[in-house]
């Protein structure tokens, strides 16, 4: 049996498979630190359970309206106002089985093959796999890390086509961490009115922005350009619910329907249970997230200081998410054990032998002289890791 092109053609999400390779190891009795996973180590918040309990006594354990409940799509509607100054009625929202699966209905209800769907470079590792998914071309935009890693207007122009059908923003980043300004949103909004092509605006980090960053959702930055955007959030980072899968998309009408009529032919809803824990997650008190925040600020301005402190390592200090994305290149060219660290593969392989550390890197991401390291974990995990990190680093020569 041979499985078609379209599954050959894409590679395993290589953040999942580092993180299951920790978990593997760690199974095994060794004592692993792991970087890898893109998943806050919170526990959901208590109020956010008792929903979920609330919906299963009470029997909400049903098939929904394929594309989610009206009263979590009234929640949505709610926090896109309260939180991102942004208008939608109902019929533009759909929800979905998590983030990544609103992402994935977006490029099915936009791309014929061969369309091109501008990614930023360092990117999330699922945008090229999906678009390819999609049989349509995935073309980065590769930023500057002496910029930032920021996106703006003069890195993306020259790379639109008369193929161009969307570009992917994704501000606060995974994995640079680069939240872009207004000004810069601007640019890219005028770019996309003046050449015609649709924005796909993964705001999953959104809540999470440090050193007094204010979050711009791109929608809102007038009437054209919120007629050309589709703006996808989770609720997966923000209130610790990875494993609940609730994600959301907000757009235009007939762009939300196509979706729904996918969703009904590929998933139907997403869990009830999880569903009516996302009302509650979205409308209820804030605090719990507001204190994961502050948590992760504590853990950014901590991991940032130690990585600069170790020799041929470089760290900018990133305005949102929870990862940093180390440059390691001037460790390049050293040897360990008489193994020779060519590249962020070698360099990650090198962490997990000598340190038992697992990051993940850069080249996954696009850009091979960086790793990236996730402070979804507790300090005391974070202050461990990096003094092994430290101490190995110490042994190159
Ligand atoms: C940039 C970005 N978008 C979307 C997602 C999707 O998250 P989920 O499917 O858990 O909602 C992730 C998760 O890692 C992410 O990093």
């Amino acid at each position: 049996m041979t499985v078609s092109q379209r599954a050959r053609n894409i590679v395993p999400s290589a953040t999942l498979t580092i993180a299951a390779t920790a978990r593997r190891m760690r199974a095994q009795g060794i004592d692993v630190i792991g970087f890898g996973s893109g998943e806050p180590d919170f526990d959901t918040p208590d109020h956010i359970k008792e929903a979920a309990v609330q919906a299963l006594r009470e029997g909400f354990t049903k098939y929904t309206a394929s594309g989610g409940i009206d009263e979590l799509k009234d929640a949505v509607v709610t926090r896109l106002k309260r939180d991102n100054g942004l208008e939608y009625s109902r019929d533009q929202i759909l929800i979905s089985c998590g983030g990544k699966h609103s992402i994935y209905n977006v490029f099915q209800a936009l791309l014929e093959p061969g369309d091109e769907v501008l990614i930023p470079a360092p990117y999330w590792v699922s945008f090229p796999e999906q678009v390819k998914l999609c049989d349509a071309k995935p073309i980065f935009v590769h930023t500057h890390e002496q910029e930032g890693f920021r996106l703006h207007r003069a890195l993306v122009e020259p790379r639109v086509t008369a193929h161009t059908k969307i570009l992917v923003l994704n501000s606060p980043s995974n994995p640079t961490g680069a939240a872009l300004t207004r000004d810069e949103l601007a640019g890219l909004a005028a770019l996309a009115v003046e050449r015609g092509f649709w924005l796909l605006s993964d705001e999953t980090y959104d809540a999470l922005v440090y050193d007094g960053h204010e979050h711009v959702s791109i929608a809102s930055l007038g009437d054209q350009v919120y007629a050309r955007t589709i703006l996808v959030n989770s609720l997966s980072k923000t209130y610790a619910m990875t494993g609940w899968r609730v994600g959301y998309t907000a757009g235009p009408k007939d762009v939300i329907k196509a979706m729904d009529n996918i969703q009904s032919q590929e998933t139907s809803n997403p869990t009830s249970i999880a569903q009516r824990a996302a009302v509650v997650a979205l409308t209820g008190p804030q605090e719990a997230s507001h204190r994961m925040r502050e948590e992760f600020d504590r853990r950014r301005r901590f991991i940032v200081e130690r990585l600069n402190a170790m020799p041929g390592v470089s760290c900018l200090s990133p305005q949102g998410a929870f990862y940093v994305f180390p440059n390691v290149s001037g460790t390049f060219g050293k040897h360990h054990a008489g193994t020779l660290i060519r590249n962020s593969t070698d360099f990650t392989a090198f962490l997990l032998d000598t340190a038992r550390v697992a990051v993940v890197p850069g080249v996954e991401f696009g850009s091979d002289a960086h790793i990236r390291i996730s402070y979804a974990t507790s300090m005391s995990n974070i202050k461990k890791g990096m003094d092994r990190m430290a101490a190995a680093i110490q042994q190159l020569r």
